[in-house]
């Protein structure tokens, strides 16, 4: 509702500066009929008031002072953002633009970025503000603000934030929202059923820096520039009656004192029936890994066993800022193996969760393997220092081998 009043305050001042806007010759592309349908489908998920991006791209007047700098980021394609190397696989969650929409937005700032007839353009996309999923049916919030101190580093912090949910619930969405997006870092949270045990999944990662009472699966992980997730229709993830959500805190200072207290929301789904089918998912990880000093492409390995039929539907690799790049291969019990995901330039600021346009099965006994490789030479600006060994730890100067993964139950005319 709040959104659709800025919209139509971001449309009244678009007629007002309709008279300056250039005409366009006959054939120019324009941002109403060429421009306009580009941005809505790719890039106002997060270039929208009051959300993830510096500036909105909803209206011209929105777009029109930025047309050089889009330009620019859609031909190197740093914008959208987006890692995956789609001649190996498809995603459904792909915003990257084809070489005709590149086109088009190039040749409408050549011909100096003409407003177009306002009738031509599309509906505008309606957002809840605040949200990606929409408007969460509950909103679980840490129970107090964390403070953050101005300086020095902050050890992980854990906060278990009740749900009090009298019943199990479905979910169909999840979303974290940092209370204050400057001092997150990343949020990984799980769910734990009221006894404290897991709600699904198991992960062996907390093993030797155990603060951790979770081994469960995730809701509204968070790392930078993280949209929330919707799954797809008929795929749902239960919240135990009476669970907690734990989430694992990581905070940065940034020279002034500040103050999170972060949210979670969730989209709330019918109750399970024989059609639905079960998220889940894991993490496939290396702890012992010693990276050398100067090598600029250190590869870590690990692997994980499959123990039930299941489908791969999404995958997140996590690194620091030595990471460099991710691939997830699928070793069947015959030992053939498929990759299903090759992200040849990782990039810390933008850790994507893909979403496979086309959930790939994994009978019990396959494995899941990831390769992960390190940049710790000079080459990586990034680096804090190429002169080091590096392990895994929680702090960005140190490393993470971390291969997220989704997966969905078979659908219920395959059993
Ligand atoms: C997943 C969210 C997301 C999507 C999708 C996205 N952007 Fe961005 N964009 C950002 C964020 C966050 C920043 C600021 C941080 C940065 O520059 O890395 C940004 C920065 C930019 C900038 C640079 C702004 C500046 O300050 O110079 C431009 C231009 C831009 N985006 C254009 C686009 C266009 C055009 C699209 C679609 C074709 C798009 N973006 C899609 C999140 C996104």
């Amino acid at each position: 509702m709040r959104l659709s009043s800025v919209v139509l305050a971001g449309g009244a001042v678009l007629v007002l500066a309709g008279a300056a806007a250039a005409v366009a010759a006959e054939g120019t592309p324009t941002f109403a009929k060429d421009v306009a349908p580009i941005l809505y489908e790719n890039c106002v998920s997060c270039h929208r008031p009051n959300h993830l991006a510096p500036m909105s791209l909803i209206t011209y007047d929105d777009t029109r002072p930025w047309a050089r700098a889009v330009r620019s980021k859609v031909e190197s394609r740093e914008m959208p953002p987006w890692g995956a190397d789609t001649s190996v696989r498809t995603y459904k969650n792909d915003s990257s633009l084809t070489d005709e929409e590149i086109k088009t937005i190039a040749a409408w700032v050549d011909a100096g970025s003409p407003r177009g007839n306002d009738a031509d353009l599309p509906e505008v996309p309606q957002f809840t503000e605040g949200w990606s999923i929409g408007e969460p049916d509950l909103i679980f919030t840490m129970l107090e603000p964390f403070k953050v101190p101005a300086d020095g580093t902050v050890p992980y912090s854990y906060v278990t934030v009740p749900t009090n949910l009298p019943a199990d619930t479905w979910i169909s969405a999840h979303e974290y929202r940092p209370g204050d997006k400057r001092v997150v870092h990343h949020v990984i949270s799980q769910v734990l059923e009221d006894d404290g045990m897991p709600a699904t999944g198991e992960v062996k990662l907390e093993r030797d820096r155990t603060r951790s009472r979770a081994r469960g699966s995730r809701v509204g992980g968070y790392v930078p520039n993280r949209l929330g997730d919707v799954y797809e229709d008929g795929v749902a993830v239960r919240l135990p009656k009476g669970a907690d959500i734990e989430a694992q805190m990581h905070y940065t200072t940034i020279g002034e004192e500040a103050w999170d207290q972060s949210s979670w929301g969730v989209v709330v789904t019918r109750e399970p029936d024989s059609s639905i089918r079960r998220a889940g998912g894991g993490q496939v990880a290396n702890l012992g890994f010693r990276i050398e000093p100067n090598n600029p492409a250190y590869e870590v390995t690990a692997s994980r066993k499959i123990d039930e039929d299941t489908y791969l539907s999404t995958m997140m690799p996590h690194m620091h800022v030595r990471g460099k790049s991710a691939k997830y291969v699928i070793v069947y019990p015959d030992g053939t193996e498929e990759v299903a995901l090759w992200v040849p330039n990782y990039d810390f600021n933008w850790q994507l969760n893909y979403e496979l346009e086309e959930p790939i099965f994994m009978p019990a006994g396959s494995q899941l393997k990831t390769i992960f490789t390190y940049d710790n030479s000079t080459n990586n600006r990034f680096n804090p220092d190429p002169s080091s060994e590096v392990r895994w730890g929680d702090q960005t100067w140190e490393e993470m081998m971390l291969g997220y993964f989704g997966t969905v139950e078979a659908p219920a005319d395959d059993n």
